[in-house]
């Protein structure tokens, strides 16, 4: 097939997603789930630190970073018996955070298949005292709550049968250009026998077809780290997904611009959310580490959260934010409490979120932070603070919603509604509340008295009905 002919195939079936793509980003809000065998290990393989073997630093990489050969990692899988996992509890938990929809890793980088794998004995059922599907456990509760579901795939790299990745073929064809080809993500220090056709045609491919008819319905398909793949492989990645769930959406990472919407990176909010032609998702950790690393407690405060969710909304995109199980199969309790606080401020002013879109602006007041990547935000200590005077907006038909993350104040000034500037003011009502605010819109902008007590713990969110 030509290029031209996939790209207008594409085009064609990603114009049939269009709402699926709209309750996408109605939604806004999803939990991420990395758990593996990386769990065992947590960050640490023969008393040395990820920190101390190299980088990337996330957990789930520790078998690359520590160059572990194949039959050595999968040791781990003889070990692997989370007792203590509770899908109920999990789906139940996105629930009370607030979140809509769940995406868990099926198959990370290391190949281990978490579900029941007919096409590889690498899998849970087979190669773990377990023998329990977990991906199906957990679909099956979220179906009991409410709860969206999604899966992510690793389909390029495999560091147990999928060869070199497809490196060397690619770095072939860069060369031929006089382009450079990164090292980052191939198995080249015990990569399986195999050819990497045959790891598509083999493992990826029907792994991929069967995790989409054991789980219909899905709402989103997640795969990672596109590096070494060709046109051709990432559209029969995203073809094989069309046809056998025509609605469901598909990421970018699928590789060479086939995805459905687009990913600003990891731990990354886009400074400039117009110049993303497509729906976007930021995905996001709760420490450094989407798998669990024993050792990481730096937790991001539920003000911290917050503060991505509202600056991710406010510019139009979903967050996607992740735990990362423990070995025995539990969600460590700062997590746990921090989602839950997130979930209790957006029981309040969920209003301001779900089902809104970007306004004029997307936020007003002094402070500016930017965050690239998940090892940025401990290498630049982030503290996040935030003055009375900054406001994010979301909006909706005639409404439009002012986000603090603050409470200092009780008179509070929102420039973006100077009169003759702003649009008209014809009511401003405190989410959460049925006390009546005192408001006012004057050259300056609409001046706001808040009511002694706020029903949030964290800030407060204002509906502005607005005549247009
Ligand atoms: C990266 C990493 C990976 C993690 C993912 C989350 O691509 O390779 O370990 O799963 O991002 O977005």
């Amino acid at each position: 097939m030509s290029d031209e002919a996939m790209r207008s195939a594409w085009q064609e079936m990603n114009a049939s997603k269009a709402e699926a793509l709209e309750a996408f980003g109605d939604a806004k809000y999803g939990m991420f789930i990395h758990w593996g065998l990386y769990a065992i290990p947590a960050g640490i393989w023969e008393g040395k630190t990820m920190e101390e073997m190299g980088r990337p630093r996330v957990a789930e990489w520790i078998q690359y970073v520590a160059k572990i050969p194949r039959d050595e990692y999968a040791k781990l899988a003889g070990q692997f018996n989370p007792t203590l996992f509770d899908a109920d509890s999990i789906a139940k938990l996105a629930k009370d955070a607030g979140m809509k929809y769940v995406v868990i890793t099926s198959k990370h980088h290391d190949g281990f298949a978490m579900y029941d794998s007919e096409v590889s004995k690498f899998d849970i059922m087979d190669a773990s005292p377990y023998q329990k599907d977990v991906v199906e456990a957990l679909y099956n509760a979220c179906q009991k709550y409410g709860i969206d579901f999604g899966i992510y795939y690793s389909h390029n790299i495999d560091w147990a049968d999928g060869g070199d990745c497809q490196y060397a073929v690619i770095k072939a064809m860069n060369d031929a250009q006089g382009e450079k080809t990164q090292v980052f993500g191939p198995n080249l220090w015990d990569p399986s026998p195999n050819t990497f056709e045959a790891y598509l045609a083999e493992k990826a491919m029907p792994q991929v077809k069967e995790l989409l008819r054991k789980f219909p319905g899905m709402k989103q398909l997640w795969y990672d780290m596109a590096r070494y793949i060709t046109p051709e492989q990432s559209y029969a990645f995203y073809k094989i997904a069309y046809d056998e769930q025509p609605h469901m959406i598909v990421n970018e990472r699928v590789g060479n611009g086939f995805g459905d919407f687009d990913i600003p990176g990891d731990n990354k909010i886009p400074e400039n959310a117009d110049a993303i032609a497509k729906p976007w998702q930021t995905v996001g950790t709760l420490n450094n580490s989407w798998g669990y690393k024993s050792y990481d407690q730096d937790w991001k405060s539920p003000k911290e959260l917050l503060f991505w969710l509202v600056e991710i909304v406010s510019k139009g995109g979903n967050y996607m934010l992740n735990i990362g199980p423990t070995a025995t199969g539990e969600v460590p309790d700062e997590s746990v409490r921090n989602l839950r606080e997130v979930g209790s401020w957006l029981a309040i002013n969920g209003d301001a979120i779900y089902g809104t879109s970007r306004w004029t602006t997307n936020h007003e007041g002094p402070t500016r932070i930017a965050v690239d990547g998940t090892n940025a935000r401990q290498e630049q200590k982030l503290k996040v603070d935030f003055t009375a005077s900054d406001f994010w907006f979301t909006a909706k038909t005639n409404r439009v919603y002012a986000i603090s993350l603050e409470q200092k104040e009780k008179n509070i000034l929102i420039r973006s509604f100077a009169e003759n500037q702003g649009p008209h003011v014809s009511g401003v009502k405190l989410l959460g509340s049925d006390q009546t605010v005192g408001w006012r819109q004057t050259a300056d902008g609409l001046n706001v008295r808040l009511p002694v007590e706020l029903p949030s713990k964290i800030g407060y969110a204002l509906e502005i009905s607005i005549l247009n």
